[in-house]
């Protein structure tokens, strides 16, 4: 058994180009100057049989479309035993409806993740009979699919956008936003798709992996406002940056990790862009950046 680890989705919420944006990117995604991308998803397996998707995007359809290993084997029988949520987000969730089509496998995410579900009616779509809603503690792991053994722990972040109030705490720790530990006999993975800070807790949990997936969503705090797209800051949106003093890049500096994969990147992130310096610059930082369809052995 091997940890077998496919990126159905490389881009933040949106994706890459994404529908209503006229920016750098995504206009040069739409003429097909550079490689589009979907929505926010990890796939990975132990026994190269038994799948588990970690995030449900609203790509799903067209992702499972194009990645033979999880075409079902049979009239109605699919190598997918399971998702994991990490957080609770449209971009993380929207996928679950299209996996309604009473088609069994298990839904893990905490009990504060599953709340926002069962907040939303819709998702009784997928009728708990045939999609039984694990509740998972932090720190405490399971096994999503045979041979895989999974473990949630909180990463600062925030609540679903849809669910903000007045004031919000972007560096929230608990039940809402999560990352994902993977352990296949002696391989080590994580997936954080979403983090605000790298704190000491989260340094001293991911040294000596054998990979790490990454919150990507942004090169700079401010590129959004810089590109006329908004006032948000990626702090604001509960995503730390790559670059910069305060960026993910540095704050990897002095790791040992095998292999580390920016994901999750919005479409006004320049790294998207396969000639581009700040691609380049987190390459010579020891970095990869995750495309839909890329697949790793680890
Ligand atoms: C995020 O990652 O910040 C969210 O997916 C934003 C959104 O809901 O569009
Ligand atoms: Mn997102
Ligand atoms: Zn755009």
């Amino acid at each position: 058994m091997t940890l077998r680890a496919r990126i159905l989705g490389a881009a933040a919420g949106g994706g890459l180009p994404q529908w209503n944006c006229g920016c750098t990117n995504c206009r040069l995604a739409r003429a097909g100057e550079i490689p589009s991308q979907t929505q926010s998803s990890l796939a990975v397996t132990a026994n190269g049989t038994d799948w588990t998707i970690l995030n449900a995007s609203p790509d799903i359809r067209q992702q499972l479309a194009q990645t033979p290993p999880l075409h079902p084997t049979g009239l109605r029988s699919l190598p997918l035993a399971s998702v994991i949520l990490t957080n609770g987000d449209i971009d993380h969730v929207a996928g679950l409806l299209t996996l309604r089509e009473v088609q069994p496998f298990a839904l893990y995410a905490t009990q504060g993740i599953h709340d926002v579900l069962a907040q939303n009616p819709v998702f009784d779509a997928l009728r708990g009979e045939v999609v039984p809603r694990r509740v998972i503690e932090l720190g405490t792991p399971f096994e999503p699919a045979p041979g895989l053994t999974a473990t949630l722990f909180p990463v600062p972040g925030k609540v679903p956008l849809y669910m903000e109030g007045e004031t919000v705490e972007t560096e929230l720790m608990g039940e809402q936003t999560v990352g994902v530990e993977l352990v296949c006999r002696s391989t080590k993975a994580f997936y954080i798709p979403g983090c605000a800070r790298l704190t000491d807790d989260l340094r001293a949990r991911i040294d000596g992996a054998d990979a790490v997936f990454f919150d990507g969503t942004l090169w700079r705090n401010d590129e959004m406002i810089r590109e006329g797209l908004g006032q948000k800051t990626g702090a604001r949106m509960g995503h730390m940056s790559m670059s910069g003093p305060d960026g993910s890049i540095a704050a990897f500096e002095g790791l040992d990790i095998a292999r580390k994969i920016f994901v999750h990147m919005n479409n006004t992130n320049p790294v998207l862009r396969p000639a581009s310096d700040e691609k380049a610059e987190a390459e010579a930082a020891g970095w990869t950046i995750g495309q839909d369809g890329m697949e790793l052995e680890l």
